[in-house]
């Protein structure tokens, strides 16, 4: 596997000055409350799609050309409250069709941004505008569902931050948007998105990681402060898995749905692309020194992603922590497993070590689709692209129903598995059940594995089920499972 997967570009050789905790937030101002009656009062908000030109990697390295939203790289933190509807008119401004999907949001079909099957592509100078009501509190993001490996790969994906209704007991809240990029020497995005073998594999992995849009070399922290940090992959391949030097990260969301607060398995978060995760993070390093945060999920492609860099003023409280307290859990119904029904979904396709094409026996095609370009599918069948009107769905789900999902990984690649308009709970994987059966939008299902997800169909529409290794998911591994 690693011989597909390139080493994070030296850090020496991108060196950035400096960076602070810098993020594109949305100022207040931005934001208007819809003045018409105040019960239907909504939260506006603008973004504009277009080309643009960042620093990524700092001086005296060129500044990047990119695809992004509103100028910035990630696009702007968008933050909202539960429960209160958004209203975002989206302009496009490239030169090609794009949409927006709130990416782990449980919203009306309508507004689901998947062009042909949700609504009509966004063509170059219209608008569209996404309005919907978040009911959970949590870490989402969002991000085009239209050429989506150009589109996500030159840029375009930013933060939905959802915030609780009550506060959260931490001194700071903060996002880390991880984005991978594949850049040339002159620190452009490199060509050749789509290429056939990448996409049989692990999919365009990158050789430069950034934290909010920028090389990190150092995160800026106090000592004895309780920190909340979102952690999003926005990348389009790389997973991620991320330890913290000399500190003890407790996970209390994932996917934006709060969980048993724990320490992750082996100290290690793993973050595949979509995934989130919050934790808690308790600044009890020294004054003045710095702890690294490693990212070794590639075997013997380990690097540091950026230090934790301690001020060196004395800290902040002087006793010790007690634990981080659980997050108030989100309406999400919870599926009966007495009477759900279950279904068996193979991942299927992809190349095996000695380059022959595995799981599908001949099978690709089966969907009655012209799709030249597949190398994956599920249960037989390839969904290639970002959606297209006229898709016969896998399953129909009757709506309020229970559903077990097994997603039997036939193939020898990892993948990040993601429902759409739901959030589901993991129970098991390879048949043993999993302890804290935590929920989530999108779950990493390694090689050869299978995992058990349960949900309750209770959204109703025409809704995506795709890797999001977006390589993948573009040639193949995509479905569509129909709530009626
Ligand atoms: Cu992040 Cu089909 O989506
Ligand atoms: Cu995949």
């Amino acid at each position: 596997m690693p011989f597909v997967v390139p080493a994070v570009a030296s850090r020496r050789a991108f060196l950035v000055g400096l960076t602070g905790l810098t993020s594109g937030f949305v100022a207040a101002a931005e934001f208007r409350r819809a003045s018409a009656d105040g019960s239907k009062a909504a939260m506006e908000l603008k973004l504009t799609a277009a080309p643009g030109r960042v620093s990524l990697v700092g001086k005296p390295h060129p500044a990047t050309d990119v695809w992004c939203y509103d100028g910035r790289v990630p696009g702007p933190e968008i933050r909202v409250r539960q429960g209160e509807p958004v209203r975002i008119v989206v302009e496009n401004n490239l030169a090609e069709d794009t949409t927006v999907h709130w990416h782990g949001i449980r919203r009306p079909i309508a507004m689901d941004g998947v062009g042909g099957i949700s609504q009509p592509p966004v063509r170059p100078g219209e608008s569209f505008t996404y309005e919907f009501t978040p009911p959970d509190a949590g870490t989402f993001w969002y991000h085009p569902h239209a050429d989506s490996l150009q589109q996500l790969g030159r840029g375009m994906a930013g933060a939905l931050i959802v915030g609780e209704p009550g506060p959260v007991p931490v001194d700071r809240d903060i996002l880390w948007m991880l984005s991978d990029w594949r850049l040339t020497a002159g620190a452009q995005i490199a060509s050749g998105f789509g290429n056939g073998m990448e996409a049989a594999m692990s999919g365009r992995v990158g050789n430069t990681v950034t934290v909010n849009g920028i090389i990190s070399d150092e995160e800026p922290v106090q000592a004895g402060e309780r920190i909340r940090l979102r952690l999003v992959n926005s990348a389009l391949a790389r997973i991620m898995a991320l330890r913290f030097e000399g500190h003890h990260p407790v996970i209390i969301a994932i996917d934006g749905q709060p969980c048993d607060p724990h320490e992750p398995d082996g100290g290690r978060i793993l973050l595949g692309p979509a995934m989130r995760v919050d934790v808690v993070l308790d600044m009890q390093g020294e004054p003045g020194r710095r702890y690294q945060v490693i990212d070794d999920f590639y075997d013997g492609l380990s690097y540091w992603l950026t230090e934790l860099a301690y001020q060196k003023k004395a800290p902040l409280r002087a006793h010790s922590f007690d634990p981080p307290v659980a997050l108030p859990r989100n309406p999400v119904p919870e599926p009966n497993l007495n009477t759900a029904q279950r279904y068996a979904l193979h991942l299927q396709g992809g190349m095996m070590g000695g380059g022959a094409m595995a799981g599908t026996g001949g099978m690709m095609g089966m969907g009655g689709m012209t799709d030249d370009g597949a190398s994956w599918a599920i249960n037989g069948m390839s969904m290639t692209g970002d959606g297209q009107t006229g898709m016969s769905p896998l399953l129909t789900l009757q709506l309020g129903r229970s559903y077990i999902l097994t997603l039997r990984n036939d193939t020898a690649w990892w993948h990040p598995m993601h429902l759409h308009g739901h959030s589901f709970r993991v129970l098991s994987r390879n048949g043993a059940e999993v302890r804290r059966r935590e929920w989530a939008d999108t779950v990493l299902v390694p090689p050869k594995e299978a995992v058990d997800i349960a949900f309750v169909a209770d959204n109703p529409g025409d809704w995506m089920l795709h890797c999001h290794v977006t390589d993948h998911q573009v040639s193949g591994m995509m479905t569509i499972l129909r709530i009626a």
